[in-house]
């Protein structure tokens, strides 16, 4: 039970003399969560612990490191292990089906700890729960679950947070899933109205027992859209040598498999001098690396193009010691050629670039609503080797889209073997509700797709040993990132153009760039030994 001391500090007056504008109304909620967990503490003996789990990529894995600057700021200690910790969140993702099936999977590994620990609190956020079928589905499978919020409102998670000790503390408000003007795709006010008339019939036992089923249901809180973007808000650096840095958020494109359109948004774009500010904090905390994300950063919308911008952060990162800039994803359809002039005489931009084509074939590629064709990627992808003759080339690709013949697969392979790829993220289509193409007719079978991917995936590692044996023997510089899982006299760092390498060496590598010379390719990794 809730003590006295700890239910004075979430009053209705508390919630009252919340500021209305952002981020202080979050700083406000951090503030009061914090004075909270500091009681709990004091009553404990020992700080609460705090796990986030992240699925899917790397806008997801930004956005878990500013859930996780929230809960160190309220006073949590970040773990890794959830079943140890008195805070889950699982960051979701949905692009295809067997991500949600990873979120069921830890979800359901979590029953018996909740069970042991009743306060614990566990929260679902992101892509995923933007579906509306997916929500109703956690709330009936899985009703262990405390807080649910999508990826428009992430920046309210300290004002749901305190919702929910709320709630605990047997109170159960609609400002406590304040849409603050925004369309909610779903919310507890039926809860709400539900208490409320329990209340008035007073307190018979039948009516506590329904009372508290209430108080155990989640606070959800998942908006449909949102137009603003909220800065200013605490973020906790995963590595302390390296950043993702948004540059801009949702994408427009609409490509006729995929869902993203529909859980993360239209595409807006941050002002460049919140970029640049954020660039230079990062600086000065000692980042080496950063990252510019975006779903299509090519159509990146801030004042000024995505060339220029990458000009301007690459002008600067000399002054303030940031040695590597890369960023993802470029959509082919917006490559320009004054962004591969603007890479090719940036002193800091990694020769690395990742370029998704999908398909090779033109009928598919019109299907996907990719808006180019074969000729069009061909050129751009080789007009990026033409301009920098030592760039790495990365892409994506669907295999057993709809109507997807053997003709058009030899097309999607006579574009691999072109351009030789360094390394290729390949995936077997994935039907997602509610996207164009999980209503055409012509799904593909699952042997030929088994098949048509077992062939890709062979060519492709062909082409991969191919072109890193050639590498075997040359010195190039690493950034040392972390100890190696499996070996820890070995450390682990990245090359310039992504790939990973593996060098005997201690933790005081970590954060430094370094020559290394590479003395054998594995395929997705080199060995090698530090020389410089
Ligand atoms: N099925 C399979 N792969 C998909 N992707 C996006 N949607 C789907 C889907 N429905 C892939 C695309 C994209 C990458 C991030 O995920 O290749 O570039
Ligand atoms: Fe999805 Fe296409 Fe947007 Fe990429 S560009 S996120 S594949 S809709």
């Amino acid at each position: 039970m809730i003590s006295e001391n700890l239910k004075n500090l979430l009053t209705d007056e508390i919630l009252a003399a919340a500021p209305v504008t952002e981020p202080e109304r979050q700083h406000y909620f951090i503030d009061r969560v914090r004075a909270y967990a500091s009681e709990l503490k004091s009553l404990q003996g020992e700080a609460l612990k705090a796990c986030v789990v992240t699925f899917g990529c790397q806008m997801n894995a930004r956005d878990s490191e500013k859930l996780e600057g929230i809960l160190s700021d309220i006073g949590f200690d970040i773990i890794n292990d959830e079943q140890e910790a008195d805070f889950v969140a699982f960051n979701t993702c949905t692009v295809r089906e067997n991500a949600n099936e990873h979120l069921y999977g830890r979800l359901g590994r979590l029953k018996q700890a909740k069970k042991a620990d009743p306060d614990m609190i566990i929260s679902v956020c992101g892509c995923m729960m933007q579906e509306t079928d997916e929500i109703e589905k956690l709330k009936v499978k899985y009703p262990y679950v405390d807080i649910i919020f999508g990826t428009h409102n992430l920046y309210t998670f300290p004002e749901l947070m305190f919702s929910l000790l709320r709630k605990r503390s047997g109170r159960l408000d609609e400002e406590a899933v304040n849409s603050m003007g925004h369309e909610i795709l779903k919310d507890s006010s039926d809860d709400a109205l539900r208490l409320e008339k329990l209340l008035r019939y007073g307190d018979s036992k039948s009516n506590r027992k329904d009372m508290e089923k209430l108080y155990r249901k989640p606070v959800v809180s998942v908006w449909k859209d949102n137009s603003d973007i909220v800065e200013q808000l605490p973020s906790k650096r995963k590595y302390p040598f390296k950043q993702g840095i948004n540059i801009m958020f949702g994408c427009n494109n609409f490509c006729s498999y995929c869902i993203v359109p529909y859980v993360r948004g239209r595409e807006k774009s941050r002002k460049p001098e919140e970029i640049y500010e954020e660039i230079r904090n990062c600086a000065k905390d000692g980042v080496k690396e950063i990252m510019l994300l975006g779903q299509n950063v090519n159509s990146y919308s801030g004042g000024i193009s995505f060339a220029e911008l990458l000009k301007n952060i690459d002008d600067m990162c000399g002054d303030i010691g940031i040695d590597r800039i890369r960023f993802m994803t470029s959509h082919p359809k917006d490559l320009s050629d004054e962004l591969i002039e603007a890479m090719k005489d940036a002193k800091h931009v990694c020769r690395q670039f990742h370029l998704p084509l999908q398909s090779g074939s033109d009928p598919i590629l019109k299907r996907m609503n990719r808006h180019y064709d074969k000729a069009k990627y061909l050129d751009r992808a080789l007009k990026l080797k033409e301009a920098m003759p030592d760039i790495s080339l990365s892409t994506d690709i669907i295999v057993g889209f709809p109507g997807e013949t053997e003709s058009d697969f030899l097309e999607t392979l006579d574009v691999v073997e072109k351009v030789r790829f360094d390394s290729a993220y390949t995936f077997i289509y994935s039907k997602r509700e509610g996207t164009p193409a999980a209503s055409y007719e012509d799904q593909i079978d699952e042997a030929t797709v088994k098949d048509r991917f077992d062939r890709l995936l062979k060519v492709q590692n062909k082409i991969v040993d191919e072109n890193l044996d050639k590498m075997v023997g040359k010195k190039l510089k690493v950034l040392f990132e972390e100890l190696s899982e499996y070996d820890d006299k070995l450390i682990t760092g990245k090359l310039e153009n992504g790939i990973t390498v593996h060098v005997p060496g201690t933790k005081e590598l970590i954060g430094s760039i370094r020559e290394v010379e590479l003395t054998e390719n594995h395929r997705f990794y080199f060995t090698g030994n530090v020389v410089g």
